[in-house]
C-alpha cells in the first residue's frame, strides 16, 4: 500500500512500545509502533524484529473489525508500515484485562493450572502506575483514585466483554485461541469513551487452537525461541500478509 502523506509533528509522548506524535489537526495524533519490547514493568528489555510493523497492521485490522461491529475506537487510518492516525484521546489510567482461560498472573495468584477454561469470561482492572507495578484494583478503588466515574467503569467493562465476544470467534476461525487480553480506553475532546492503545500479540495471549503453542509476547517474557516468527504467524493468519511482507 502506498504511504499516505500525513506530516508527523513533534513527539508528544514516548511509551515502551510506541511513540505518539502531533498530527496536523489537534484532535488527531500519529502513533508510531516500535520494535522495542519490555516485560515485568520494564525490567526486561529487548527488540523483536519487525514487531512494530506487524503490531501496527494487526492493531489496524482489529480496530477496523471492532468499529464495523459497533465498538468506538481511536483508530482513523493506517498511514505507513509503522504509523497510524488516531483520535487524540486522554487515556483513562486503567488496564482492562479480559480472560477466557487461566494464564499468566491469574495462574500465579490462584494456583489454577494454565490452560484451565474459565466458566465465564472475567474482567480485571489494574491501575496504570509503573511506580506501583500496575496493581490490581476493584471498581470502587478505581473510582476513589479518580480514574473514572462508576457508570463509566461499568460501560468500559461491558465494552471489554463485547470486544471479547467479537474477537474470540473471529480468531478461532483463524485457528487461534484468545486466552486473555488487555485493553485501554481514552476520552475524546468531546468526552466520548473509546477503545484506544493497541491490540496485538504484545497485549493479548494467542494460542494455536490445535497445539496450544504460544504465539504472543509470552515467548519473550519467558525466554522462549521463535519470537519474531510467532508475531509473523499471527499476522499471516489474521492480517493482510498476502498484500505486503515484513521482508520488503
Ligand atoms: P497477566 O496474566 O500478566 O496479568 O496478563 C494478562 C493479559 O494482559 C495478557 O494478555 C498480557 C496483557 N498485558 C499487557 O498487555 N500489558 C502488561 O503490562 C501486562 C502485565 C499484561
Amino acid at each position: 500500500m502506498a504511504d499516505k502523506q500525513i506530516e508527523r509533528g513533534n513527539m508528544l509522548y514516548e511509551g515502551k512500545a510506541k511513540q505518539v506524535y502531533a498530527a496536523p489537526n489537534k484532535d488527531l495524533v500519529i502513533i508510531h509502533y516500535k520494535d522495542d519490547a519490555t516485560a515485568f514493568n520494564g525490567e526486561k528489555k529487548g527488540q523483536i524484529e519487525n514487531k512494530g510493523i506487524i503490531n501496527n497492521k494487526l492493531s489496524a485490522s482489529f480496530f477496523r473489525l471492532l468499529e464495523s461491529s459497533g465498538i468506538p475506537t481511536h483508530f482513523v487510518t493506517r498511514v505507513t508500515d509503522r504509523d497510524q492516525l488516531c483520535r487524540n484521546v486522554k487515556i483513562i489510567p486503567l488496564e482492562v484485562i479480559v480472560r477466557n482461560t487461566v494464564a499468566g498472573s491469574l495462574a500465579k495468584r490462584t494456583g489454577q493450572a494454565e490452560g484451565t477454561e474459565l466458566p465465564e469470561p472475567m474482567v480485571e482492572l489494574t491501575y496504570k502506575d509503573d511506580a506501583q507495578g500496575d496493581p490490581l484494583i476493584t471498581k470502587e478503588q478505581a473510582v476513589s483514585k479518580g480514574a473514572a466515574e462508576p457508570e463509566e467503569i461499568d460501560h468500559i467493562c461491558s465494552m471489554a466483554i463485547q470486544v471479547n465476544g467479537i474477537l474470540r470467534p473471529f480468531l478461532l476461525k483463524k485457528k487461534l485461541k484468545l486466552i486473555d487480553f488487555k485493553l485501554e480506553f481514552g476520552r475524546t475532546s468531546e468526552g466520548q469513551i473509546v477503545l484506544a492503545d493497541e491490540i496485538s500479540p504484545d497485549t493479548c495471549r494467542f494460542w494455536d487452537a490445535e497445539t496450544n503453542e504460544k504465539l504472543d509476547k509470552d515467548r519473550f517474557r519467558r525466554d522462549m525461541d521463535g519470537i519474531p516468527e510467532a508475531y509473523i504467524e499471527v499476522w499471516k493468519r489474521v492480517g493482510d500478509y498476502s498484500v505486503a511482507s515484513v521482508a520488503e
